[in-house]
């Protein structure tokens, strides 16, 4: 596989799963852009977002994108609101295949309510949060070279899916 997958969509599309999945499926190296800031910052997401605003995590979050870019095979599990950045989506697209993982904001609410690490979603109404996050981000998502309706899939079905997409080498 000489291109990564670059896996995009609203928090809650079942990025991280799949990208493990496919990763092994695949035999191939996996990495995420959420978890290389995290490291490179030495503190969580939540952190960084409640001491530095998200502006400064943005701007971590375009230089992580930057170096996964280069990178070439891999399996790429991008943070929900990389693709807002057009600096994102023009770097991933040098070495990578864009895949849409498009889910409702009710299935993706009902599969991340019992989870509390994402910083945007600390709010009275998570998912009107998510409603306006998918109508404001939908154009970007839609970028992709690929968009997987994932609402009626299982991770395992959904694996299958990007494999069918992939070019066979
Ligand atoms: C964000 C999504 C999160 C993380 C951060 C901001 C977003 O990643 O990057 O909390 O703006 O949608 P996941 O999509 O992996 O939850």
């Amino acid at each position: 596989m000489q291109k990564s997958v670059v896996l995009v969509g609203i928090m809650g599309a079942g990025k991280t799963m799949v990208s493990n999945s496919l990763a092994n499926h695949l035999h191939c190296e996996r990495i995420s852009t959420d978890e290389m800031v995290e490291k490179k910052e030495g503190r969580t997401i939540a952190a960084i977002f409640q001491e530095s605003g998200e502006p400064y995590f943005r701007q971590l979050e375009e230089q992580v994108v930057r170096e996964v870019s280069q990178l070439q095979g891999w399996v790429v599990d991008c943070g929900g609101g990389v693709v807002i950045n057009p600096k994102n989506i023009a770097n991933l697209r040098k070495n990578g295949i864009l895949v849409y993982l498009k889910t409702s904001p009710e299935v993706a609410y009902q599969r991340i309510k019992n989870q509390s690490h994402r910083p945007l979603l600390k709010v009275q109404f998570p998912l009107d949060k998510i409603e306006e996050l998918v109508k404001s981000r939908k154009r970007f998502y839609e970028k992709a070279d690929f968009i997987i309706d994932t609402d009626q899939l299982t991770v395992q079905d959904t694996v299958t899916e990007v494999l069918k997409i992939l070019p066979n080498e």
